[in-house]
């Protein structure tokens, strides 16, 4: 099998593979070309590719020989065009919100492994990209937030007086939401957590934060562990707790989301009226359309002095974390083998 591995492109970092485990798949039979400079912002040079046994080639090179193509992110729009019957693609393309991609798969006869849509099961475990992307996530978000509050997370006493420890609100209790906590705690902050699933409250307090509740949330038993839409009475009486909450929050974090739909509004317009003057929004769901009324994808905005950060790529932003990274290649690798190998 001739396997492809792509360079990314705008503000991605990663690389899908890096040259140690290009080994691992020549040792199983087939031939890995990279394109030039794929792994130049995770600290790989090609030079480091070709020692391992790859082959260094342009992007369409790859497009076209390729029986399995590797990305992280999916091809640009008019790639697509470029490929034949009978090739496969490996990268996380979220089918779900994405059905003109998925009807042209079928058209071309495309095989498509989409990461994101593993089944998060027991089994499967080391393949699941969502929670080791939303882990760098949440602790980076954290990260992010202290920097640019005007205050200290932690509480302080000193000579001229005591000051308070820093509130964080984090909105969804997911894989990212419960590192933020962790994170944020770690750093002296006091931390509540809310949360449509009302089985996260363990999760929530184990960390030591405190849960905040909404009575008469839609549990779906059958939606595997995700959040389901709520109904408009619900929606109501969440927004006015999490305003009476977000008012008196010097950083709030917001992580919810439901697969294959928009994100939820949590934070309105309204919210951000009454919020503290200096206070810090991190919007992580910002790429499904954000969590914040305000938020913008990729950018930071001001609004009645609270600034609001939409960035659903801190994943990309942990370079000298070279572990993490790996970890995505790791994953997409077992992947690989057990096509390689009809497991
Ligand atoms: P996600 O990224 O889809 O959403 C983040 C969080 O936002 C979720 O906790 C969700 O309940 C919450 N949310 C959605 N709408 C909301 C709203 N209106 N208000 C407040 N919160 C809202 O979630 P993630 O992190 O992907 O986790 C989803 C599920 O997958 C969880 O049940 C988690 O325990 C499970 N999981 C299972 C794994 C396994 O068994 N291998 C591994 C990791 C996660």
């Amino acid at each position: 099998m001739k396997i492809g591995i792509l360079k990314e492109s705008g503000i991605e970092n990663r690389v899908a593979l890096l040259p140690d485990n290009v080994k691992t798949l020549i040792d199983l039979k087939s031939k890995v070309a990279v394109e030039k400079g794929a792994g130049e912002r995770s600290f790989s040079s090609d030079q480091s590719y070709i020692e391992k046994g790859a082959e260094i080639v342009d992007r369409s090179s790859i497009l076209n020989n390729s029986d399995l193509i590797i990305s992280i992110h999916p091809l640009g729009d008019d790639e697509y065009s470029k490929l034949r019957e009978g090739q496969s693609i490996l990268t996380a393309y979220s089918p779900l919100i994405n059905m003109a991609l998925v009807k042209l798969f079928v058209e071309k006869s495309i095989t498509t492994f989409s990461m994101d849509m593993v089944p998060r099961t027991t089994r499967a475990q080391s393949m699941d990209i969502l929670s080791s992307m939303a882990t760098v996530a949440g602790y980076k978000a954290v990260l992010e937030a202290a920097n640019h509050l005007p205050s200290f997370f932690p509480m302080f006493m000193t000579a001229a007086g005591t000051i308070r420890p820093s509130k964080v609100l984090i909105l969804g209790a997911g894989v990212a939401g419960l590192q933020a906590i962790a994170t944020a705690r770690k750093l002296g902050a006091q931390v509540e957590a809310f949360d449509v699933r009302s089985a996260v409250k363990e999760e929530v307090q184990s960390l030591g934060a405190k849960f905040i509740e909404v009575e008469g949330a839609r549990d779906d038993k059958n939606a595997g562990g995700y959040a389901v839409e709520q109904t408009e009475e619900y929606k109501q009486k969440q927004k006015q707790l999490i305003q009476d909450h977000a008012k008196k929050a010097n950083v709030v974090i917001t992580t919810a989301q439901i697969p294959g739909r928009k994100a939820p509004v949590l934070i309105t317009k309204d919210t951000v009226e009454n919020m503290l003057p200096g206070s810090v929004i991190i919007d992580l769901a910002s790429s499904t359309g954000g969590n914040c009324e305000h938020t913008k994808d990729n950018e930071t905005v001001v609004v009645n002095n609270v600034k609001i950060i939409g960035n659903s790529n801190f994943a990309s932003e942990i370079l000298n974390s070279i572990l993490l990274m790996r970890l995505f290649v790791a994953l997409a690798l077992h992947t690989i083998k057990k096509l390689l190998t009809n497991e």
